[in-house]
């Protein structure tokens, strides 16, 4: 009986580790994928154009060490000086759904395109979400904005006001 019980519990503990075994493989490639296509979209969706340092003009050659650590290069007009921030830093602190819950509602000032992460799809959202949290935190705080009264004293791309004064667009 005793012999019995014990043969039970090996299967058991046999079963249990096959199915842990399983789950970790499963389990792994679904991240990899998650990661590299969120790789793809940030490289792709213009993302380090802004949010990294010297991207644009390195011809995307910053290393991805430095991807979307934020930018002290304001983007300057009717609306004031925004600052693209760290996206690192600020996705450490989210949820994987307040992550979405933002991006789907998201609304900024210039030259933030708010409208193309509105109408991401989830998937692609989660994906970005991904490969962000695979980076880890890195980098300082962006410059705060700094309202049209106020002349920025790190380096600025000066937009012209728009002919017609849409600003309801760009403020918040
Ligand atoms: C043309 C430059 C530019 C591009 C391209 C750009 N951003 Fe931004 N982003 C900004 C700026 C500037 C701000 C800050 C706007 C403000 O202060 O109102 C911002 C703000 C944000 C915010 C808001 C952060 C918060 O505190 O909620 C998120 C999220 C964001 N960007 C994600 C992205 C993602 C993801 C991409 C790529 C799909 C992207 N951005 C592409 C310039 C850009």
């Amino acid at each position: 009986m005793q012999f019995k019980r014990n043969r039970i519990m090996n299967l058991m503990i046999v079963l249990m580790g096959t199915q842990i075994g399983l789950n970790s493989i499963v389990a792994q490639p679904l991240d990899t994928q998650l990661v590299e296509q969120g790789k793809y979209l940030v490289k792709i969706g213009g993302c380090n154009d802004c949010h990294t340092p010297d991207y644009l003009l390195s011809g995307g050659k910053t290393p991805q060490k430095l991807w979307l650590t934020g930018s002290s290069f304001g983007w300057k007009g009717p609306w004031g000086t925004t600052y693209p921030p760290n996206l690192r830093l600020l996705v450490q602190g989210l949820t994987e759904k307040q992550w979405i819950e933002r991006a789907k509602n998201l609304k900024t000032r210039p030259p933030m395109p708010w409208y193309v992460l509105n109408e991401m799809k989830e998937e692609d959202l989660r994906a970005i979400y991904h490969f962000i949290q695979d980076m880890g935190p890195g980098g300082e705080p962006a410059p705060q904005y700094l309202p049209p009264d106020i002349e920025p004293t790190t380096p600025y791309a000066l937009f012209p006001s728009p002919p017609s004064k849409k600003e309801d667009n760009m403020t918040k």
